[in-house]
């Protein structure tokens, strides 16, 4: 590990500056969360809406009691089973935690990431750190340093080289503030693992209960629009779009077909969905960069982690038919 970069990160946000972060999920934009305009400033650079809470990174379990109150039994079920890990908990927060990070809520959204340099991070400076997804609002997160680099340029003080993101999707948020525990935005840790821990079922988000403020808006979306279409469509789809005049791009969980038009550009993410996971934000972002004008892709079943991919599939496909 690279220790003088990791002293140099610490160094600056001490200082009140912003710091790319990889962690296992996607790379994060980086604050002290203890310095009010630090966190602003994160607000700034990612062009997000006040009142879109941040995440609050610890470096160890034994910091919930810093930054959090009235932690039930079920949360200690949790962080014992998967931190370090891809699991944000919301929790009752505590008077430390400043408004910034929570958009002024009475709960925050904690998890302690598993990337060694994160970790080593997070020791070092001893406190939280608030952090987003290291892109601009609404886009897709960055899971490498020459994505955070290529999104937010000169306005983050330094990205650490943590090599490509593992698990390559956002964490799993579960509301443990309320009677039943709820699933705000699935993630690395699946539903069915969470049930098999906590012994009891975990209530999806139906749209009706108090929703991860901001998922709905934060569409993960390429440029291009994305098309949903079945596995064995996907080829003919975008070779009827190639024949239109727009160069078509296609994320399939199968290798490249023989003999493909040579204006499709064809990314394959799979076959399994923790292989998906992992790729689909770099090739949605190479799609994007080869100039397509329409991503067809097809839904893994919503299942573990396959989940998490449909999740972030439906809400880009969404978003670019409100465009
Ligand atoms: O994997 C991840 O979670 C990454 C890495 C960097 O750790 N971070 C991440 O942060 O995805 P961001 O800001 O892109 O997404 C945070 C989500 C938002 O949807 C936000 O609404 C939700 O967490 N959230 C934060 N605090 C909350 C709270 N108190 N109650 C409900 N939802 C909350
Ligand atoms: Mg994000």
């Amino acid at each position: 590990m690279n220790e003088a970069a990791v002293l140099s990160a610490v160094r600056l946000l001490r200082a009140g500056k912003l710091v790319g972060l990889p962690t296992e999920t996607v790379y994060g934009l980086a604050a002290d969360a203890e310095n009010p305009e630090a966190v602003a400033q994160i607000y700034r650079v990612k062009g997000r809406p006040l009142g879109h809470p941040l995440i609050l990174h610890l470096g160890d379990a034994t910091w919930l009691s810093r930054y959090c109150v009235d932690v039930p039994g079920e949360a200690t079920l949790l962080t014992e089973r998967y931190w370090p890990g891809p699991l944000s908990l919301i929790l009752k927060r505590s008077a430390r935690v400043l408004d910034e990070v929570t958009g002024g809520r009475e709960t925050v959204a904690v998890r302690v990431p598993s990337h060694p340099l994160a970790r080593r991070v997070l020791l070092e400076l001893g406190r939280g750190i608030a952090a987003p997804s290291a892109n601009r609002f609404g886009g897709v997160s960055p899971t490498t340093r020459a994505h955070v680099e290529r999104d937010l340029g000169d306005d983050v003080a330094l990205v650490l080289e943590g090599g490509p993101s593992e698990v390559g999707l956002e964490s799993t948020i579960v509301d443990l503030s309320g009677a039943a525990p709820r699933l705000l935005r699935p993630g690395g840790i699946s539903k069915e693992d969470l049930e098999a821990t906590l012994g009891r079922p975990v209530l999806l988000d139906d749209g009706t209960g108090p929703a991860a403020p901001g998922t709905l808006e934060s569409h993960y979306a390429p440029r291009a629009k994305v098309e949903l279409v079945a596995e064995e469509g996907l080829r003919a789809a975008a070779e009827r779009c190639a024949q239109t005049g727009r160069k078509a791009g296609v994320l399939s969980a199968t290798p490249r077909p023989f003999e493909l038009s040579s204006d499709v550009n064809w990314e394959q993410a799979g076959p399994t969905a923790e292989a998906t996971a992992h790729e689909l934000y770099a090739a949605l972002r190479r799609l994007d960069e080869a100039g397509c004008a329409v991503i067809f892709a097809s839904l893994p079943e919503a299942t573990g982690l396959g989940r998490a991919v449909a999740d972030r599939l439906v809400r880009a496909a969404a978003d670019s038919d409100r465009r």
